[in-house]
């Protein structure tokens, strides 16, 4: 069983409770949603996802933010910190030079914590409450870690996060700590933080909030529902493409998602949807592998390695939810270097855009697709840029100009400055 894009509507289980359940996107087999803790299907361990009796229209949304989304959402509040609503830049000059129809910039780095997670967080933090929960836990590259230390403490739930040693960016960390997580620095990259939580929360000792946590990516969905409805109020047309950094492909999943219930609820033709196009790092690529040789599964890879330490990841849990997004859609996946990251991380800034190297990942991606003629001259593209600069100060310094020292006199300054 595979996800595709069809505008047929799920039947209704028995399992359902107040129009929503679970189900195994490989077997089908359903679950009731918040009546005990479980992440993957009980019968044959495929990845679960949240389904709704009823899809929601755009009519039907109001207010701002995540929780704007509400009716497609699986409950009517969360515990937030108004999360969502982030910038659609225009950048007219990287457009011309990319040489797109048009080209906007979803910025996610101006979200509460810095980075797309909190729209993850704000819900599946909430349904944590729902479960009665008291402990949180998640393996990161740094940013899952940071939002779920913020909407933990604001939802008063104790913390765990295992992080890579030496592999998360310092802003980041930083982050996590003051929002009182417990932070266990595993000698290890990040996969195998990702095996151990795994296991500690089948053992019962955490609620795992990773983006195996069906709930987690429903409220991603709402980045992709925001750029549509940007794209409609600017072009009145959603755009062709969009392009986003892949780690362990939840984002990619999630705005499949959220077509798939646009066009189930007759508010997208199947052949409007934008083309999902996934971005990884070069030593970080398996999902591009997989794409290029046209695999049903992913190779994970152990090895892994990236300036952009955000997707350092080898082994992109959500893949069975991705690849059908990527194929069903017709986008592609493509890896860049670190040095083509660099370089459009420096392109955004120029344009007064601050993003971490993962995130300038979609815009390099989208060059080069461009200049190998994927993408064509006349699309509309959406590139997603997924955490703040400050996040990880120290690329951004290596990227940018260095601090000239100058003499603590104008007369000395003025001399530097001439010279
Ligand atoms: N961009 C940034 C800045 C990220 O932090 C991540 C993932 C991604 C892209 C990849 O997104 O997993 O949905 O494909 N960061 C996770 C973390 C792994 O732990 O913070 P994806």
């Amino acid at each position: 069983m595979s996800l595709s894009l069809s505008a047929e509507k799920p039947a209704v289980p028995d399992d359902a409770d107040d129009g929503v359940w679970l189900e195994c996107i490989e077997c089908g087999e359903t679950f009731p949603p918040f009546e005990d803790v479980r992440y993957t299907c009980d019968e044959c361990d495929g990845l679960l996802e949240v389904r709704y009796t009823d899809l929601p229209t755009f009519d039907d949304f109001e207010g701002e933010g995540v929780w704007r989304y509400a009716d497609a959402l699986p409950l009517s509040e969360g515990v937030t910190t108004q999360e969502g609503a982030t910038p659609l830049y225009e950048v007219p000059r990287l457009e011309e030079s990319v040489g797109v129809e048009a080209l906007r910039i979803k910025h996610e780095g101006m979200n509460p914590t810095g980075s797309f997670k909190d729209r993850g967080m704000t819900v599946g933090v909430a349904v944590a409450k729902e479960l009665g929960v008291d402990r949180l836990a998640c393996a990161s590259t740094g940013n899952t870690s940071a939002a779920l230390a913020a909407y933990g403490s604001r939802g008063g739930m104790e913390t765990l996060v295992l992080l890579p040693a030496g592999k998360v960016a310092a802003g980041k960390i930083a982050q996590a700590s003051l929002h009182g997580a417990r932070i266990l620095e595993v000698d290890g990259n990040f996969d195998a933080c990702l095996d151990i939580v795994q296991e500690l929360a089948a053992g019962g000792e955490a609620y795992l909030l990773n983006s195996l946590n069906p709930f987690r990516l429903e409220g991603q969905k709402t980045i992709g529902l925001e750029i549509l409805e940007g794209f409609l109020a600017d072009y009145d047309a959603v755009p062709d493409r969009i392009v986003l950094p892949v780690g362990n492909a939840g984002n990619t999943s999630a705005l499949y998602k959220a077509f798939r219930e646009l066009v189930q609820a007759g508010e997208l033709a199947e052949s409007e949807v934008p083309k999902l196009t996934g971005v990884q790092a070069e030593g970080a690529a398996p999902m591009v592998e997989a794409i290029e040789n046209g695999a049903d599964e992913v190779r994970r890879w152990d090895d892994v390695e990236t300036r952009a330490t955000a997707i350092r990841i080898g082994n992109p849990v959500n893949a069975p939810k991705a690849l059908p997004g990527i194929r069903e859609t017709g986008g592609t996946a493509i890896s860049v270097t670190d040095e083509e990251i660099t370089d459009a991380q420096r392109d955004l800034a120029g344009e007064g855009i601050g993003v971490e190297p993962a995130s300038a990942a979609s815009v390099a991606g989208l060059r080069k697709l461009r200049t190998e003629g994927i993408v064509g001259d006349d699309e509309r593209v959406a590139c997603l840029t997924t955490g703040h600069l400050l996040k990880d100060p120290d690329a951004a310094a290596a990227a940018g100009n260095d601090p000239e020292p100058v003499p603590a006199d104008t007369e000395g300054v003025l001399e530097h400055l001439r010279s």
